[in-house]
This record gives structure tokens, C-alpha cells and sequence, in this order.
């Protein structure tokens, strides 16, 4: 029975090294993880690395090592990269683990027993470097007669290759697909991409090579020497095969776990995920996730960031700078999750020193040093919500944050946190505490306990962003960081800390 609240980030290719692009999709899925864990969720959170097909083998001879080495050393990486940037997931994926190759395999050949899997000739025109068949109308020759790779971010020359391969019956699934489209409005996200897949499935669909002669490092397919399975049909089934599923029954955690609630995927890999994915499924007798999200690219100079154009931005360069929780909230605060945006080394130190250096840690440092100063640290109590106006203004925002959150708008849920973040400072700034402790006590006393309340609140609406800033201003404001709720007795004992510079100015 379905009990966990299940994410999933695409499995990375281990050709290369991780660059911010892959950050952005595995932090998002951290943030999400984050946020439902806090509310509540039993979550788990799947990522990992797609280490089989000719890209790889490639890098791997080119680096005189055998495959399986190669992605030994970039696998890591990736995982010490998460642990490094506060990605908590519950389980890491390799394609060449044999949890998984044993399920590629098992898939197959239920499909070959269910007459979805056949075997034909393949004819067409390849991109070694997309691991992906082209038509004649989809890759016309150029003005010099030569067929390049159709995505922009490629245009390599294509390979006319003829291969004899098994092939899963997509066209037949087309009707299906386009069904359950209708049916689950949430299922293509964000909405706005949704008619681009409809369109292409209401096209018509062709059947999908899955099998290959020509490269040799991938899973062996059934009982048919010589057939290496199609990346991209191996890679997809990581999402069911790493929760324990087979196709004989229900195994595992899977029945906790299936369906995936949130996969989230870059646009490029939208197609494989909403179309080919799915029909895969329907095929293996197994529901579709219930949504896939599509988030935009980041750019350098307007050009998609990739590892073959190395023109990439190193996520441990930018910590080294500005810390890993500035580079967690930039990312989500410069440009609105599913949009495309350029990274700018100014934008990221404008937003460090403005909204992180003196809107938050300002606020925290100049309360937590006047509660210091004028009240010796005392916290008498819980705030009172009656006598906490402030407090109570900043909860007001909470249900459209939650909301924000849900709908995985993340820039907007941290738009209205930094609101309220400059409703406290005005706040400051209008009522002049420093006034206060000359002439009203009392007053002051109340005011000060009141915005200690409001920034407990937005502590805690920052932690899935900024989970070691969360932490230290809730240790700064008196909050015991526990696991399960508190007891009247740790929330009454906290006392305020002087706070340090949490964002030191740049
Ligand atoms: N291995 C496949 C995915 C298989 S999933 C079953 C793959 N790997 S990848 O290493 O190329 O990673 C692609 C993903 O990395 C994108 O979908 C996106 O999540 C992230 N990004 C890579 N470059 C990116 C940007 N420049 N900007 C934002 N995210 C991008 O495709």
C-alpha cells in the first residue's frame, strides 16, 4: 500500500564531472524533500548515476580505464558533491548495480512474452554523442550533404547505421497515453508543458529501438547474444527497480513507494519521461508516476551549460565563496523553478550581500544582540499570539507559502518569505528599540519577544532552502533542534544567543 511520499532526480550521466546544472535538479529535489518531511511526509528521495552506453565507454577509453572504473570515479563524485551541498536522499542508484540490471533484464522479458517487445532492423541516422536515432525529414542534409544532430546544443554529424534490434511497441500506446494525460491534469508539470507532449503524442508515435548491436557496455539482453538494452529503456527503469519491484509481483519497498510522486526531470529529458516512461509502464502492468516536473536550464551566456561544451559552472567553486546555503537559496531565488535563466557571478553576489548578508543575518544579529543587551537573553516564555501582532502578521503568510511550496514554486514561496523578512525590519526600524529600552521596558520587552516569534517562523519556512542558516538561527533564538516536537520545557528554558554573522558581507 502506498505510504511514502516518493522523489525522484533523473540518473546523471557519469561521462563528466557534476557542474551546477545537475545541483540545481538534485538540490530542488532536497528542498522539496525538505519541506514535505517537515510537514509531515514519510518521504524518500531516489538519486543516482545512468552509467552504461557508448558516451561512457568512450570517456573511459579515452581516460585508459575500463568503463566500470571510469564510473566508479565519477559516480562518487556526484555522491560526495551531495553530501557536500546538504542533499539528504535515502537511496543511490547505479545502473551497473546488479539490483538493477537483474530488474533491466526481468522487464525485457516480460515484454518479449507480452508481444511489446519485438525484434526488426533498425535503419537511421545516430548521435553517438545523444545516444539517439534521427529520421530523414527530423535531420535533412545541410548545404554540404551532411546530417547533424537536430538538437541545438549538439549539431555533431549523424551516423547512418543499420542494426538489427528489438523494438517496444510505443505506437500502440499512444491512445493510452493521451488518456491518462486527460485524466491526470497534475501528471504533465508544470501545466504550461503540457500541450507540447500532447501534440506530439496526438502525431502519432513510432516504435522504439531498445536494443543495440553496436555498443557493447550496457545490460545484456535476454537470452539474445549480442544485444546490449537501450540506455535510455535501462536508465528509466532505475525509478521502479531501485524501490525492489519485479514484474512477476509487487516486491520490496515498492508498494510503499509506487507510484513516484514527484519526478523531477530537466526540459530535455521531459519527452523520454512523459511519453516513452509511462507507455513503458503501462506496458509492465504498472501505474505512471503521478506527476513529472520539467525545470528550465541554467545558461552561460545565453548557451545551455553542458559538459561537452565546457562551459560549465563548478557548484564547489561557488561554495568555496559564498557557503553552500547562499548557493542553495540563489538557485532558487534568481530565476522561478521551470523558467530558464543565465548564472551570473554578480547576480550571486548582489543577492549574498542584499537579501542574505543584510536582510536576514542583519535581522538576526540585531535581534539577538539587543535581546542580549537590553534583557540580558532572557526568553520569558512563548511569545502570546494576542500580544504578538508581528508574530501573528508573519503566520498570516504561511498558507501561501505551503501553497507555493506544494506547487514546487519556489521562487515564489521565497519572494513572501523575504517579504515578511522586511516587514521585521521595518518593523526595527520604525519602532526603534534602542528608544524603547530608554523609556518603556515593558514595551520593549514584548516587541522584541514578538519579532523573536515572527523569526522562529521564517527559520523554519528557510530550512528546506538553508538547512545549516535554519539551524543556527533557531539555536540563536532559543529553539532546541529536536527531532520530534518539543516539550514545553525545552521551548520555555531557550535562551537567546548573540548571533554571529551568519552571511559575513562580500
Ligand atoms: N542520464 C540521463 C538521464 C536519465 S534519467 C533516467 C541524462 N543525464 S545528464 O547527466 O545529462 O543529466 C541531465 C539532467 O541534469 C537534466 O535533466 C537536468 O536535470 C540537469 N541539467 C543538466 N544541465 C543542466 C543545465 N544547464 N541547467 C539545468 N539543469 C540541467 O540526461
Amino acid at each position: 500500500m502506498k505510504k511514502k511520499f516518493y522523489i525522484t532526480t533523473p540518473l546523471y550521466y557519469v561521462n563528466a564531472s557534476p557542474h551546477i546544472g545537475h545541483a540545481y535538479t538534485t538540490i530542488a529535489a532536497d528542498v522539496l524533500a525538505r519541506w514535505k518531511r517537515q510537514s509531515g511526509a514519510d518521504v524518500v528521495l531516489l538519486t543516482g548515476t545512468d552509467e552504461h552506453g557508448s558516451k561512457i565507454e568512450q570517456a573511459a577509453a579515452a581516460a585508459g580505464v575500463s568503463p566500470l572504473a571510469y564510473a566508479d570515479g565519477i559516480s562518487a563524485e556526484f555522491r560526495e558533491l551531495w553530501a557536500h551541498l546538504d542533499v539528504r536522499f535515502d537511496d543511490f542508484i547505479r545502473t551497473t548495480e546488479a539490483r538493477h540490471k537483474e530488474r533491466v533484464q526481468a522487464a525485457f522479458r516480460r515484454l518479449v512474452a507480452s508481444g511489446d517487445a519485438y525484434k526488426g532492423v533498425y535503419k537511421g541516422y545516430y548521435c553517438v554523442s545523444d545516444e539517439t536515432y534521427w529520421t530523414e525529414t527530423e535531420a535533412p542534409p545541410d548545404e554540404k550533404g551532411r546530417r547533424l544532430c537536430p538538437n541545438a546544443d549538439c549539431r555533431r554529424e549523424l551516423k547512418l547505421t543499420e542494426e538489427e534490434s528489438w523494438f517496444f511497441r510505443l505506437s500502440k500506446y499512444g491512445p493510452r497515453l493521451l488518456e491518462h494525460y486527460k485524466a491526470n491534469p497534475s501528471f504533465l508539470l508544470p501545466s504550461q508543458r503540457a500541450k507540447e507532449i500532447e501534440n506530439f503524442v496526438a502525431e502519432g508515435l513510432r516504435d522504439l529501438a531498445i536494443s543495440r548491436t553496436k555498443v557493447s557496455w550496457g545490460v545484456p539482453v535476454p537470452d539474445d547474444p549480442g544485444h546490449v538494452v537501450y540506455v535510455w529503456f535501462d536508465a528509466l527503469l532505475n525509478y521502479v527497480t531501485a524501490t525492489g519491484w519485479l514484474p512477476e509481483g509487487d516486491s520490496g519497498a515498492f508498494p510503499e513507494l509506487w507510484p513516484a510522486d514527484v519526478q523531477l526531470v530537466g526540459k530535455e529529458i521531459y519527452r523520454f519521461h512523459t511519453v516513452i516512461w509511462p507507455a513503458m509502464l503501462m506496458a509492465l502492468g504498472v501505474e505512471p508516476p503521478r506527476s513529472v516536473f520539467a525545470h528550465g536550464w541554467w545558461t552561460a551566456d545565453g548557451q545551455k551549460m553542458s559538459k561537452s561544451k565546457g562551459n560549465f559552472v563548478d557548484p564547489r567553486e561557488i561554495t568555496r565563496e559564498y557557503g553552500v546555503d547562499a548557493f542553495r537559496y540563489f538557485l532558487f531565488r534568481e530565476m522561478p523553478f521551470g523558467n530558464d535563466g543565465d548564472f551570473s557571478a554578480e547576480a550571486m553576489k548582489r543577492r549574498y550581500n542584499a537579501e542574505l548578508a543584510n536582510d536576514l543575518g542583519n535581522l538576526v544579529s540585531r535581534l539577538t544582540n539587543m535581546v542580549d543587551k537590553y534583557l540580558n537573553g532572557d526568553l520569558p516564555g512563548k511569545p502570546d499570539l494576542a500580544k504578538s501582532p508581528i508574530t501573528k502578521a508573519a503566520l498570516d503568510a504561511a498558507p501561501a507559502i505551503a501553497e507555493a511550496m506544494d506547487r514546487l514554486a519556489f521562487q515564489d514561496a521565497l519572494n513572501r518569505i523575504w517579504a515578511v523578512v522586511g516587514g521585521l525590519n521595518l518593523a526595527v526600524d520604525q519602532r526603534k528599540p534602542w528608544v524603547l529600552a530608554k523609556t518603556d521596558m515593558d514595551a520593549l520587552r514584548t516587541f522584541l519577544f514578538d519579532l523573536v516569534g515572527a523569526l522562529r517562523v521564517v527559520a523554519g519556512w528557510t530550512t528546506p532552502f538553508m538547512p545549516q542558516t535554519a539551524a543556527k538561527i533557531q539555536m540563536a533564538l532559543g529553539v532546541r533542534l529536536a527531532k520530534g516536537p518539543l516539550t514545553a520545557a525545552e521551548v520555555l528554558d531557550g535562551r537567546i544567543q548573540k548571533s554571529p554573522p551568519l552571511f559575513p558581507r562580500k
